[in-house]
């Protein structure tokens, strides 16, 4: 008990901190949105003329790369793109030999031994490379298109491209049929798989072999699989052996799994091995989708759902397994520089006693999850599948919700969840940017 009030008290207290530094960067952005605009008409009104004055140009007849240095920033003019670059951040980022290790991709340097004054005693530029001179005489170089790559105004604006989807989108979507051979044997197929995966969140692998060994072997090839207290690989029928619904057969609502992990599963897959009776068709709905149409709808609804921190609870006494695990985050999880989503946290069955916030942050947030959860139970956001045996469903666990049908008769489900990190680092190595 001790130890979950401290945990509701410490993340009610980040939730809080959080607002103020949220507002202190919304105004910082501000501030800056505010000197974009500034600079566009300074820019307008008064090029021509300062540039020649006082702006420096690298190689003196081109016009690739210039600068202006600020008192704690330079402005880096490249292309058609202008950067607007910290001091410390480049020197921390300087990729000279002393200050990177290019064999293992490492930083050296000690970022806490740069002087937060530092300003370069020197800069110079040729075409394709910025030069900066630093008090001290280190030198560092940086390629432009480098910088341009990664600076901020250059990050690309989406972390992961996704397509949303209601019913209508997903039927006219172009899903690979891959089957369990050509998965296991080819690097293609599999990218091809998880390219269609990562875009929609859910994707399917055909003609797997009905066994736990090859569910486990399909899923190896795609990510490690990711152990929990319902063990590595499980495969169950609905016997009551564990205290959760899953293991009955009554319909279950859509939902997101382990919100109570403190990082829910990201991937999970299901195969089911035989079904002698009838129901139990699996929902699919696209979670983003729905948080999304909130977005639009009211803004408000939206924030408060990314704010307000939700506890989920598993607790578990039956037979041999003692399990209480505790999960605290908002129900939408976005970056905080851009807003995109990442994870959705939504367990109507496993969120407990809302304990974070005060009473009139609580009637916002239950109007807010209302607004969701009307989203997400439109029947044309829905999706039903029956899950045949050699039929793998792979499930994005923090995007796509997932639910069922009551059934009757004998059914076996398989199936594991898997390391998201694991999951990406597959679909990089295979060439796919994300
Ligand atoms: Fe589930």
């Amino acid at each position: 008990m001790g130890r979950s009030w401290s945990l509701v008290g410490r993340a009610a207290m980040s939730w809080y901190r959080f607002l103020h530094i949220d507002s202190s960067v919304k105004h910082l952005l501000r501030a800056d949105f505010q000197g974009r605009e500034l600079w566009k008409c300074w820019m307008s009104n008064h090029l021509p003329a300062v540039t020649a004055r006082r702006w420096k140009h690298g190689a003196p007849d081109s016009l690739n790369c210039s600068w202006l240095m600020h008192d704690q920033h330079l402005e880096l003019k490249y292309s058609d793109m202008v950067m607007r670059l910290n001091y410390v951040w480049l020197r921390d980022h300087c990729r000279s030999a002393s200050c990177y290790n290019p064999k293992t991709n490492q930083r050296s340097l000690d970022t806490a031994q740069v002087d937060l004054a530092i300003k370069p005693a020197k800069i110079r530029s040729d075409n394709d490379t910025i030069y900066i001179t630093w008090p001290d005489n280190h030198m560092t170089k940086y390629d432009l298109s480098w910088l341009a790559k990664y600076s901020f105004e250059g990050q690309k604006q989406t972390v992961q491209r996704r397509i949303l989807w209601n019913a209508s989108v997903y039927k006219e979507a172009q899903m690979p049929y891959v089957t369990y051979n050509s998965v296991m044997e080819s690097d293609e197929e599999l990218k091809k798989f998880l390219e269609a995966f990562l875009l929609y969140g859910i994707a399917f692998i055909d003609e797997v072999p009905v066994s736990v060994e090859a569910t486990e072997a399909v899923a190896l090839r795609v990510g490690l699989i990711r152990e929990s207290i319902f063990g590595r690989m499980w495969d169950f029928t609905s016997d009551f052996s564990r205290g959760d619904t899953a293991y009955t057969k009554v319909a279950l609502d859509r939902h997101i799994d382990t919100t109570y992990f403190q990082e829910p599963c990201g991937v999970q897959l299901f195969h089911c091995l035989r079904h002698d009776g009838t129901g139990g068709r699996t929902l699919l709905l696209d979670g983003f989708h729905a948080a999304e149409n909130v977005r639009q709808e009211n803004p408000h609804n939206f924030e408060v759902l990314t704010k307000v921190p939700i506890k989920h609870e598993y607790i578990e006494n039956v037979g041999g397994c003692h399990n209480h695990m505790i999960g605290i985050g908002p129900i939408l999880n976005v970056y905080p520089w851009n807003n995109e989503l990442y994870l959705m946290r939504y367990n109507n069955y496993d969120r407990t006693v809302i304990s974070t916030v005060p009473h009139d942050v609580v009637h916002q947030w239950y109007v807010a999850h209302r607004a969701l959860t009307t989203e997400l139970r439109k029947p044309e956001n829905e999706i039903w599948v029956k899950l045949k045996p050699g039929k793998v469903l792979f499930v994005d666990n923090w995007r796509v919700l997932h639910g069922r049908d009551a059934f009757t008769g004998y059914r076996r489900l398989c199936g594991c969840y898997l390391m998201r990190d694991d999951v990406l680092n597959t679909a990089r190595f295979l060439g796919i940017k994300i």
